[in-house]
């Protein structure tokens, strides 16, 4: 996709959601490298993040590297290998403390309680327990009470549910078949065990949505006095089930801006694009402080992705059912030794070092720290970015000595501006990713 500085204001906003930089597509082989030298000089302090590729159905939006109802030989496989990558990380990093945790994925809540609890295990060998944050994404017909009493129990401090939309026939357009009955029903039982932070996700750009009836979704959703809101504008993506559904950039603006007006009124504060959180809500900065800009990430479950300054590292990438159980199957066959070294990544030299400093938090309302990026490349990041001065000039971001944040205009383009900061490297990379 071709974009300029001009097209960011005339073209459509929705150009790519910039999670992380870079993104998995510009991933490939390398030379095996032990994870002892990867880590040797990273602070060890980690977010630890665990990966379950499994769903009890396959959404038509969704290009999350997961499954739909494996069979249970992959399961067991995929859950026995996950205890020995457990095992080869922990002897990798002797020294790591984990300052927060989650549980993501596909749906983490698809295994049963039995399973579910060998995961928690997991975390608990790396030291997670009742002071780390830690979070679990859920979906609405796997939040059984069983389930959700083992995570309280656990000390789970937040749970993040997926829905999308409140109004049935939304959801079943895009290939998500769920009852309002099942949706209000998880939602009640997750209230009754009171987790310190409820984050409900919801669609924005469905077939036939309209700002009425989006209203009414964002409208129940706060009957459950959600901590946190996720607002995700529908990306069709390659590969998924919704083929070629024509998608009008100008309809999920206007939506987006419904919401945004909507819960600021409400009293919710915005985080980012796509992040609302209650002005009462609990901060969840507890524990060991964790600086995302220096602190690395683990990630643990074939899907995950893993973190440090210089080497983004996760198993391989694909959206197409076939591939994504034969790499299922490959990740339950790998030995410890296996799981000691990374053999799939991308390097970050310097300048995607400054790249990934910026994406990885412009995109927040408080923007990124100009002081911290001088500090830590010795440089600065007007001078290295000429594209901010540009977008200063067209009133998407304001710039100050200290931070450079977008402006609520920038923040209404965050997925275009994001797209504007990759290297030509990654967007070929990104381009030439063979889509299985
Ligand atoms: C891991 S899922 C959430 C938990 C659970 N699997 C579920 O669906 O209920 C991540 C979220 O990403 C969002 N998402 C995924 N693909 C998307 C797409 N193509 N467009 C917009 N949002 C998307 C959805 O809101 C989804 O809830
Ligand atoms: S949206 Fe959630 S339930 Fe649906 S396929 Fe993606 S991860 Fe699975």
């Amino acid at each position: 996709m071709s974009l300029n500085l001009e097209t960011v204001l005339t073209g459509s906003p929705y150009i790519s959601y910039t999670y992380a930089y870079p993104h998995k597509t510009a991933y490939r082989s390398i030379e095996p490298v032990p994870l002892e030298q990867i880590w040797q000089s990273e602070p060890n302090e980690t977010f630890l993040y665990v990966h379950i590729p499994f769903c009890e159905m396959r959404c038509g939006f969704c290009n999350l590297f997961t499954t739909v109802n494996p069979d249970s030989s992959l399961e067991t496989g995929f859950l026995t290998a996950l205890e020995r990558q457990a095992s080869a990380v922990r002897s990798a990093l002797p020294n790591n403390t984990v300052a927060r945790a989650a549980l993501g994925g596909g749906t983490p809540t698809f295994l049963v309680p039995s399973e579910l609890e060998r995961v928690l295990k997991v975390l608990e060998s790396f030291g997670v327990g009742h002071s780390t944050p830690l979070s679990v994404e859920t979906s609405p017909r796997t939040a059984t009470s069983d389930r959700l009493e083992l995570l309280q129990h656990f000390g789970v401090d937040r749970i993040s549910i997926g829905v999308q939309s409140f109004v049935e026939a939304e959801a079943r357009a895009v290939g998500r078949s769920q009852r309002s009955s099942e949706v209000l029903g998880a939602l009640e039982r997750i209230r009754a065990y009171h987790f310190p932070t409820l984050n409900i996700d919801l669609i924005y750009g469905l077939p036939n949505q309209t700002s009425v009836s989006w209203l009414e979704s964002l409208r129940i959703a706060l009957d459950f006095a959600p901590q946190e809101l996720f607002l995700y504008p529908l990306y069709v993506r390659p590969l998924t089930g919704l083929g070629k559904l024509e998608q009008n950039w100008d309809a999920r603006l206007e939506l987006y801006r419904v919401a945004r007006d909507f819960l600021l009124e409400s009293g919710y504060a915005q985080h980012s694009m796509r992040v609302f959180r209650r002005a009462d809500a609990p901060s969840r900065d507890v524990g060991i402080a964790f600086d995302a800009q220096k602190d690395g990430l683990i990630g643990l479950g074939v899907g995950a992705r893993s973190y440090t300054n210089h080497l983004h590292y996760s198993s391989e990438y694909a959206v197409g059912q076939v591939r994504v159980k034969e790499i299922i199957a490959d990740y339950a066959t790998r030995t410890e030794t296996d799981f000691s070294f990374a053999t799939h990544g991308f390097y970050l030299d310097q300048l995607e070092q400054r790249r990934r400093f910026i994406l990885q938090d412009i995109f927040n309302v408080a923007g990124f720290s100009r002081i911290a990026y001088q500090q830590r490349f010795d440089s600065d990041a007007v001078a290295d970015f000429p594209l901010l001065a540009g977008l200063l000039e067209l009133g998407l971001v304001a710039i100050s000595r200290d931070t450079i944040f977008l402006t609520e205009l920038g923040l209404e383009r965050s997925d275009a501006i994001g797209h504007l900061f990759y290297s030509a490297h990654v967007q070929e990379l990104a381009r030439d990713f063979e889509w299985r």
